[in-house]
């Protein structure tokens, strides 16, 4: 997010491990990010690529998963296939058990054979499973591969993804243990959704233009609505999502995300610093979700694009008797003198209509309206920020219809992504990996920004698992519990 991103670009040799190298996130992700940035030159002319993890590979065989995926979009100069072989001649393997520092030191041989004279720049991305976090921390360190680097000047940089905890006390005690072994700074909480180029505009709609700085507050807005939905059910993740649940799985961390942009006063600078410092005021102006302010649903089956879908507890690997909720809709409210009394409403939920991201703001009715009798039955003013699909912004305005007689219509002023700019939107991870290579920390978590996001919901999980309170049924493919619509009505508001 800041300004000197696009010059300053990192240049010292670099190696970046992949613990976790076979992973689908790896795969899927991470590799063609990091290709893609290879591709655009973005990554140091000395850069390894390090696979890590337990099973035995050659190099061949890694670089054939490695390749996999990898698309070459934005190589110019060369072939795809160039590009992609040289990429591949970067990439390496070491196989090792997470919880041995044996292990690590054999990892750590294979980087000073591949750069002998660099200043041990590393980035260890933990592509594995958060209960692994620390085995491989803790590996790391008695290795010596924490703080060596520093130590000669060069840098050592941590990335982790969420899930991080089930909520304030086990966050906490990650963000402790972690803290044992990597400073803060060197700590790089993902959250993709930052990533994305429509939530990297957000700050830029806002404070680099005029127009809306006057109108973004409690007198001009009437709501603020979020939308995540996705019309998939669980992709072989039944495990991991019946665990945690749609609350902690994209609310927690995606929405809340959206909602600290849209609410956060302008910082002083772009400095990753006094980003965080806003967003973590806008969420701590937040109160705890109550049992009043929140639905949650569970999809049953249902059919869509002609194809039957199981309902949540027939899927492969959900208990039967599962509680775990697909869908939660929750109005928030933001305490402080610029929202006082506008609802932000938040809706999630998997197996729905359709999949996309959008957030929406609805602007209060003109006073005094000369027009009134004429636009009585249009809605107001509305902004809408499309993050996905078919990025885009619009904005919902009253026109006069042309023509003899007075007749308004809404009329669009519309801003698609696609038409607007000649150039492909970057991956979320492109962005991120490249923030990681620059060492600029705006688009990561901080940890008393987790901190303020677990303290919103923690206290609603809680007692949803306590009290055992059963999700509303929902059918796959439909726009979920009516429930959600009546929460919504209640603050005059259609989602
Ligand atoms: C992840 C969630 O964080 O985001 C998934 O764990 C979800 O459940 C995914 O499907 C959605 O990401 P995207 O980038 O496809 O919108």
């Amino acid at each position: 997010m800041s300004q000197e991103k696009s010059t300053a670009y990192q240049k010292e040799p670099l190696s970046i491990v992949v613990i976790g190298a076979s992973g689908d996130l790896a795969q899927r992700k991470i590799y063609p990010a990091l290709f893609a940035l290879y591709c655009q030159k973005l990554l140091p002319d000395v850069v390894h690529i390090v696979g890590f993890a337990r099973s035995e590979m050659s190099n061949t065989d890694f670089r054939t998963k490695v390749s996999r995926n990898l698309t070459c979009r934005y190589s110019q100069e060369e072939s795809n296939e160039a590009a992609i072989k040289s990429f591949l001649e970067r990439c390496t393997y070491v196989a090792g058990q997470y919880n041995e520092a044996e292990s690590f030191r054999q990892l750590h041989k294979e980087l000073q054979h591949l750069d002998p004279d660099g200043a041990e720049n590393r980035i260890f991305y933990m592509s594995i499973p958060p209960f692994l976090f620390m085995e491989v921390a803790h590996a790391l360190k008695a290795a010596d591969l924490v703080n060596r680097a520093e130590n000669r000047g060069g840098w050592t940089r941590a990335v982790i993804e969420k899930p991080f905890g089930e909520d304030r006390q086990s966050s906490d005690e990650l963000t402790s243990s972690m803290g044992q072994v990597f400073t803060e700074k060197q700590t790089y909480r993902i959250d993709h959704y930052l990533g994305k180029e429509v939530i990297q505009n957000l700050m830029v709609l806002r404070f680099a233009n005029m127009v809306f700085d006057p109108i973004w507050d409690r007198a001009s807005i009437h709501d603020v609505r979020i939308t995540w939905m996705e019309d998939l059910s669980l992709e072989g993740r039944a495990g991991y999502f019946d665990e945690y649940g749609i609350i902690r799985d994209v609310m927690q961390n995606h929405l809340l995300q959206m909602v600290a942009l849209m609410a956060m006063e302008p910082p002083v600078s772009l400095f990753s610093g006094h980003v965080r410092d806003e967003k973590v005021k806008a969420l701590r102006a937040i109160a705890p979700v109550g049992l009043n302010d929140i639905v949650v649903g569970q999809y049953s089956a249902g059919a869509m694009k002609g194809k039957q879908h199981f309902g949540y507890l027939d899927e492969p690997g959900v208990p039967k008797d599962s509680i775990t909720p697909t869908y939660a809709a929750a109005v928030l409210q933001v305490n402080n003198r610029r929202w006082d009394g506008v609802p932000f409403l938040i809706r999630a939920g998997k197996g729905l209509s359709s999949s996309m991201t959008e957030i929406r703001l609805r602007f209060r009715e003109v006073p005094g309206n000369l027009f009134k009798d004429a636009t009585g039955h249009l809605s107001k003013n509305e902004l809408v920020i499309r993050v996905q699909p078919d990025a885009g912004i619009a904005f919902h305005i009253v026109n006069r219809v042309p023509g003899l007689g007075m007749q308004l219509a809404e009329s669009n002023l519309n801003l698609r992504y696609e038409s607007a700019f000649q150039t492909k939107i970057p991956d979320a991870y492109e962005s991120l990996l490249l923030d990681v290579v620059q060492g600029d920390k705006s688009l990561f978590i901080r940890a008393d920004e987790l901190e303020a996001a677990w303290d919103i919901f923690t206290p609603i999980l809680h007692t949803l698992a306590k009290d055992r309170i059963k999700p509303e049924p929902y059918t796959f493919g439909s726009n979920g519990p009516a429930s959600a619509d009546a929460l919504a009505a209640r603050f005059n508001v259609k989602w």
